[in-house]
């Protein structure tokens, strides 16, 4: 495993090793392909699959989308999927009643204290649905092979704290304690995918590169996850051939899964002893998990050049989406809860307009916030995001409940035209 500082020691271990036989792609060094067939099948390739499992339902895109004739057809919505949990102890103790009523085809019922209402998404986890079945049917191995192809891909899992955000990205979040086996069958989307991007990348020929970072965002400002020792908060800015980005992040050369999943290893540990000790620090917070693939194919207007493509594939689990009790709003608490409901807020608006025909021709605020800066490109531009909900089906929390499954299916508007980002690697 290799570490680089930032993005610059990229650079020059490029230009030492093959600067003879590099190009560049044009005078901006990026190159646009729309390919419509790996975003038509995106959603198709499952989807049979679906219908036949007992543990969890689909639609299609299709039967979801609103009437739309005035978009290009190479656009296509973001995937939503919603995960249900089963009751918890305390639920069941409390007898909590069991409010989802599943009816197929990515259609679920909620009960709101006597009111239901129904809502559909491409794909409804039921309770029984295992860490497998997450990785086998959300969509989450399409989105893997669209970041070896080059696309700017996010799996973002968000909902209100005790959910299950954390137990569906990484397993059970006790697994990271010093000292504590994991059952393999409880690994979450993230260590399945990791497995996956490497069983991909030994099938395929050329130069391949994967590099990691990973950082949180507490109260509005970003802490690197892999160099904690650097208490700083790292800055977030825009240029014009990297779009936002995050500056001096700590960036890892993987060569192996292993090294990968060491990174995710030493970042969970870094997030569950963050700086405040509280244990309520990871609810309070987003984490991002970044990686970059590289790949080195020859230019196919010119033999001898040679040009990068380079897909991203980012994780993300965000705070809880719950309103913090007026009870616990102390000074602290309050400039926490508004930092966090800022940065969720500010998502819900980008949402909200990007879903929305007519707004999203107009202002999107994504500068608004730091993590909308960093998704600008997953959720408005020309990535693909895979949204994953998550949700108790306590009757306790369904208010909330509704809350964010108002909020999956605003997600669900949004349309995106990925396309292929090139590099220049003269
Ligand atoms: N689908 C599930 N099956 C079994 N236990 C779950 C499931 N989802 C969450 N849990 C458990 O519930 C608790 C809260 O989940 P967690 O992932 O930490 O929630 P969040 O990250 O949304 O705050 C954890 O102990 C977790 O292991
Ligand atoms: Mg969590």
């Amino acid at each position: 495993m290799r570490r680089d500082s930032n993005a610059s020691g990229l650079k020059i271990r490029m230009e030492s090793k093959d600067s003879k036989r590099k190009g560049s792609v044009g005078s901006k060094g990026t190159k646009s392909i729309a390919d419509t067939d790996s975003m038509s099948n995106f959603d198709g390739v499952a989807r049979t699959q679906y219908m036949t499992q007992k543990r969890l339902s689909s639609t299609t895109l299709s039967s979801q989308a609103p009437t739309d004739t005035s978009e290009d057809t190479d656009q296509d919505h973001i995937n939503v999927v919603l995960r249900v949990r089963p009751l918890n102890s305390n639920e069941t103790t409390r007898k909590d009643q069991f409010t989802c009523t599943f009816a197929g085809a990515g259609k679920i019922e909620v009960d709101n204290n006597g009111s239901s209402r129904q809502f559909g998404y491409n794909v409804v986890f039921e309770p029984d649905a295992t860490q497998s079945d997450l990785f086998d049917h959300s969509g989450v191995k399409k989105l893997i092979d669209m970041a070896l192809n080059g696309y700017a891909c996010t799996a973002l899992a968000f909902g209100q704290t005790g959910s299950g955000k954390t137990h569906t990205m990484t397993g059970p979040p006790q697994q990271f304690q010093e000292g504590k086996q994991v059952d393999p069958e409880m690994y979450g989307i993230i260590q399945r995918s990791l497995k996956y991007l490497f069983r991909q990348l030994n099938q395929q020929h050329g130069n391949k590169i994967v590099r990691a970072s990973y950082l949180e965002i507490y109260n509005e400002q970003v802490i690197d996850l892999l160099n904690p020792n650097m208490r700083r908060y790292l800055q977030v800015r825009w240029s014009k051939n990297k779009g936002f980005y995050v500056e001096n992040l700590f960036v890892v050369e993987c060569e192996t899964e292993d090294d990968l999943n060491a990174v995710l290893e030493e970042g969970m540990r870094n997030r569950q002893t963050g700086s405040h000790g509280l244990n309520e620090f990871s609810s309070r917070s987003h984490s991002m998990l970044m990686l970059t693939i590289d790949s080195e194919m020859q230019d196919p207007d010119d033999e001898n050049l040679y040009i990068t493509k380079r897909g991203k594939l980012t994780f993300v689990d965000l705070a809880g989406s719950e309103k913090v009790k007026d009870s616990n709003s102390t000074a602290d608490t309050l400039v926490e809860s508004n930092s966090i409901n800022k940065s969720l807020l500010v998502l819900g608006n980008c949402i909200s307009s990007l879903g929305d025909q007519k707004r999203r021709q107009g202002h999107i605020p994504y500068r608004d916030s730091k993590l909308t800066k960093l998704l600008a490109d997953s959720l408005g531009g020309n990535g693909v995001t895979l949204m994953i909900c998550c949700i108790t089906p306590s009757s306790h929390h369904a208010p909330e409940t509704m809350n964010t499954l108002r909020y999956a299916s605003r997600a669900k508007k949004i349309r995106t035209k990925p396309v292929v980002k090139m590099v220049s690697t003269k």
